[in-house]
């Protein structure tokens, strides 16, 4: 960041609201990822303008700083910036055309690899409210008959706490369903006045944290985030810069084992970010499979 950009020098510089708001877009870019457009900005510069009158906070720097600080009200603060900022639309098998890749080609080949061991690691990376995560689970419980006898992990993370909150609970109204097959709604939730409710059994195979996916250090101590055979990471990309986009592939690479698969959105990887992953082309989509024959990749979150 540089020049107004780079924030208050000193605690009681007078800057208007229009600098604030170009501080808070420069941090969401760098710490997140993701590009603030013109439109992003006229929506953060709303966005704070309410947010200073709901708490009655009136000079723009004070409001700074409370984003800035790492005070449990601070956190909420850009906790609550972010889930407006970003884009969670996501539904149950959303592509249908990569559901069925991974249900016809990639899942049987994961499982057959894995049988001796009978273990199998999968993360849906920008998970939002779960369906994503969900629908690997629906697909590997039709599957693996036999999922019982396996030490499954399917985990979900993404920035939003709040849309983790909702992921975690496993209740969705209809329009979640736009695109599944009614058989298999029927077969996995269970209808109220107003909801959907997940059966337990697929509920409990997931696993949501949360997880910046530019800040986080993926390991296996902090977050479990080590050793996938599959990774998917959809519908994120499409919000960040080229820079954020080659950083985070670098450590998605490093999260997978050789040979494991990454699966996105269909043209979110500009090419100078795929790094050592390979393109498999299939007609339903092309999937990224990390070598055996990779070099060492760079893990770590210093950009
Ligand atoms: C459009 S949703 C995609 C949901 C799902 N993957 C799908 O394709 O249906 C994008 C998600 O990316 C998340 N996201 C944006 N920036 C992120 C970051 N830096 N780290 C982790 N998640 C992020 C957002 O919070 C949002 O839930």
């Amino acid at each position: 960041m540089e020049g107004t950009q780079e924030g208050p020098t000193t605690a009681n510089q007078s800057v208007g609201a229009e600098t604030i708001v170009a501080w808070i877009g420069a941090r969401i870019s760098s710490s997140c990822g993701i590009t603030v457009s013109q439109e992003d900005t006229h929506k953060l510069s709303l966005l704070i303008h309410n947010r200073m009158a709901a708490l009655s906070v009136n000079d723009p720097i004070r409001y700074f700083q409370l984003v800035e600080s790492r005070s449990a009200a601070g956190v909420a603060e850009w906790e609550h910036l972010l889930s407006r900022l970003t884009n969670g639309e996501t539904f149950f098998f959303r592509d249908s055309g990569q559901i069925a890749l991974l249900r016809d080609h990639i899942l049987p080949e994961l499982i057959g690899r894995r049988n001796a061991t009978k273990t199998l690691r999968v993360w849906s990376a920008g998970c939002s409210t779960g369906e994503e995560t969900y629908s690997l689970a629906m697909l590997v419980d039709q599957l693996l008959p036999d999922r019982h006898d396996w030490d499954i992990s399917i985990l979900g993370t993404d920035i939003n706490v709040r849309a983790l909150h909702h992921a975690q609970r496993g209740q969705y109204g209809q329009w979640a369903f736009r695109k599944i097959d009614p058989v298999l709604q029927q077969r996995y939730f269970t209808q109220t006045a107003s909801q959907w409710i997940l059966e337990d059994s697929i509920r409990e195979m997931v696993m949501f944290r949360p997880c910046n996916l530019v800040t986080a250090t993926f390991d296996s101590s902090v977050l479990g985030i080590d050793a996938f055979d599959l990774i998917l990471c959809r519908n994120v990309f499409l919000y960040f810069h080229t820079d954020a986009i080659c950083h985070v592939m670098k450590k998605i690479a490093s999260a997978l084992v050789r040979d494991g698969y990454f699966l996105t959105g269909h043209g979110e990887l500009p090419p100078q970010t795929v790094g050592d992953l390979q393109a498999k082309i299939y007609p339903e989509s092309v999937i990224y499979q990390l070598p055996q024959t990779a070099g060492a990749v760079a893990s770590g979150s210093g950009w």
